[in-house]
C-alpha cells in the first residue's frame, strides 16, 4: 500500500471547518486511489515541544554522528516515506497555527530529510505532490503566508514541486453563507483529489 500522510493542524478538532474540507479531500482521494491508506498526525494529540537550545544541541549531535535512531526523528522518517502529503490548517494571523511550524521544524532535518550542498539541495522525500487545505475567516488577499511558506519549503528543501491549495474564505464575515462557501471549496477539493 502507498501512504497518504494527513498532517492535521485543525486545532478546533471536530468543530473545525478546515477539517470538514480535509475529510472530503481524503475520502475522495481514497475512492480514486484504492492503493492508498491514510496515516494521520493530529498535532493536537502529540506533545510537540519547540526546538529550544538543549533540544537543538541534542539533535545536532545525532546529525553529526549520522545516528537517526532517536524517537525525535520519527516524524521526519514518517514524512520522508509518505507518497502523498495533505496539510489541513486554519488561517491564523495571516499564517497557520504555531503547532504546524513546530511540526515542520521537526521534519526538516539536514542530512536526513534533505542534504544541502550550497548550490543545490538533494531531497530525500518520496512524495511528489502535496495539498494544503485551509479556511479563513476573512480573505487572504495576497497575504497567504502559510500556504506560500509551505509551498516554498516543500519545493526548495523536499523536492515536492507541486503543492495544490484548497481554500474557503470569508467564513466569519457577517452574513456569510458558510455552507455554500464550504460546498464550493469541497467541490474544488474533490477535483484535485481525483487526479
Ligand atoms: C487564533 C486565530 C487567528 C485567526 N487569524 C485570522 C486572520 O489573520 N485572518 C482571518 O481572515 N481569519 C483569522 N481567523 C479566523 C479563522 O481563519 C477562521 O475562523 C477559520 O475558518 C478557522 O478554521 P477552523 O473552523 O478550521 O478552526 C483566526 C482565528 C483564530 C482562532
Amino acid at each position: 500500500m502507498r501512504t497518504l500522510l494527513f498532517i492535521n493542524a485543525c486545532v478546533r478538532g471536530e468543530r473545525s471547518r478546515t477539517l470538514r474540507l480535509c475529510k472530503k479531500y481524503l475520502s475522495t482521494y481514497l475512492a480514486y486511489h484504492p492503493d492508498y491508506e491514510i496515516e494521520e498526525v493530529t498535532l493536537n494529540d502529540i506533545q510537540l515541544r519547540p526546538q529550544d537550545r538543549d533540544e537543538l544541541d541534542r539533535r545536532d549531535e545525532f546529525i553529526a554522528e549520522g545516528d537517526f535512531s532517536d524517537p525525535m526523528f520519527d516524524l521526519a522518517k514518517q514524512f520522508m516515506d509518505a507518497d502523498h502529503i495533505v496539510i489541513g490548517a486554519p488561517y491564523w494571523d495571516l499564517e497557520f497555527p504555531a503547532l504546524l511550524k513546530i511540526y515542520l521544524e521537526r521534519v526538516s532535518v539536514s542530512e536526513l530529510t534533505y542534504h544541502f550542498f550550497g548550490d543545490h539541495v538533494d531531497a530525500h522525500v518520496s512524495a511528489e505532490r502535496a495539498v494544503y487545505i485551509m479556511t479563513a475567516g476573512g480573505y487572504t488577499i495576497g497575504k497567504n503566508y502559510g500556504y506560500d511558506y509551505v509551498q516554498g519549503l516543500f519545493s526548495f528543501l523536499f523536492g515536492i514541486h507541486r503543492t495544490d491549495l484548497v481554500k474557503a474564505e470569508g467564513l466569519d464575515i457577517e452574513g456569510a453563507d458558510v455552507e455554500t462557501l464550504l460546498e464550493t471549496a469541497m467541490r474544488e477539493a474533490e477535483e484535485i483529489a481525483k487526479e
